[in-house]
C-alpha cells in the first residue's frame, strides 16, 4: 500500500481557497494544524471535472496523494436553487462564466429567479479524506432560501444572498463562528472531526 509523509495531527487541505481555509482553521484549531496548498508551495489548479460533488472532492484529494505524496483532505461545495432547476448545482463556482465572479453568479441567480419565484435553495458540502490511498467522505447540508437581494458583507461566493431555516438574516451578515455552526462546511466538518477523533 501507498503511504504518505504526514502524520494525522497535520493536515493538509486541499485547496487555494483562502476564505475556505480561514472558515475550516477556525473550526479545527487546537486540533489539527492545517496547511493550504500554497503553505506547501503548490500553486496549480487542481483538475475539478466531475458532473458530482462527492466526484469533485475525490478527485482533489486523490490529485495532492498521487502526485504531491501526502495525506489530506477536500472539500467541493454545491449550492442548488429550486427555481432554476437546481442550479448552479456543481458548477457554483463558474455558473456566470470563467472568472468564478461571485458578483457575476448571485447576479445570474437573482435573474434566473424572475422567471420562477421558488426560492428554496441549499449548499451541500462533501469533504474527502485520503489517508494512506484510503477514502472517506462526509456530507453536510444546509437548506434554507434565497434572498431578494444581496445583504451582508461577511463571508464569501453566495453567502449575502442565503438566508438558512430558521433565521431571517442572511450568510454574509453572521460572523464565521456563527455561520460554521449551521453551515452545510461546518455541518461536514463536524463529521469529519468526529471521525478524525475517534
Ligand atoms: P467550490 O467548492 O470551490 O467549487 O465552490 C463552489 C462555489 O460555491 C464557489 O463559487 C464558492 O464561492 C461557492 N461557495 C462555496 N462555499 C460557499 C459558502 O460557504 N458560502 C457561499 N458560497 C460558497
Amino acid at each position: 500500500m501507498k503511504t504518505a509523509n504526514t502524520d494525522i495531527s497535520t493536515l493538509i487541505f486541499a485547496t487555494s481557497n483562502a476564505n475556505k481555509v480561514k472558515e475550516v482553521n477556525a473550526y479545527l484549531a487546537n486540533k489539527f494544524l492545517i496547511k493550504s496548498l500554497k503553505d506547501i508551495s503548490f500553486f496549480d489548479d487542481i483538475p475539478e471535472t466531475s458532473p458530482t460533488i462527492e466526484g469533485n472532492a475525490i478527485q482533489k484529494a486523490k490529485f495532492v496523494f498521487d502526485n504531491l505524496g501526502y495525506n489530506c483532505f477536500s472539500e467541493d461545495t454545491g449550492f442548488e436553487v429550486a427555481g432554476i432547476n437546481g442550479e448552479p448545482g456543481v458548477l457554483a463556482a463558474r455558473y456566470a462564466g470563467p472568472k468564478r465572479d461571485a458578483d457575476a453568479n448571485m447576479k445570474k441567480v437573482l435573474d434566473g429567479l424572475k422567471e420562477n419565484d421558488n426560492r428554496k435553495a441549499r449548499f451541500i458540502t462533501v469533504i474527502a479524506l485520503i489517508i494512506d490511498g484510503e477514502i472517506k467522505c462526509f456530507e453536510g447540508i444546509c437548506n434554507g432560501h434565497v434572498a431578494v437581494k444581496k445583504q451582508g458583507t461577511n463571508g464569501f461566493g453566495y453567502d449575502p444572498i442565503f438566508i438558512p431555516n430558521d433565521y431571517d438574516v442572511t450568510f454574509a451578515q453572521m460572523d464565521m463562528h456563527e455561520k460554521s455552526k449551521i453551515s452545510h462546511r461546518g455541518k461536514a466538518m463536524k463529521k469529519f472531526v468526529d471521525f478524525l477523533s475517534n
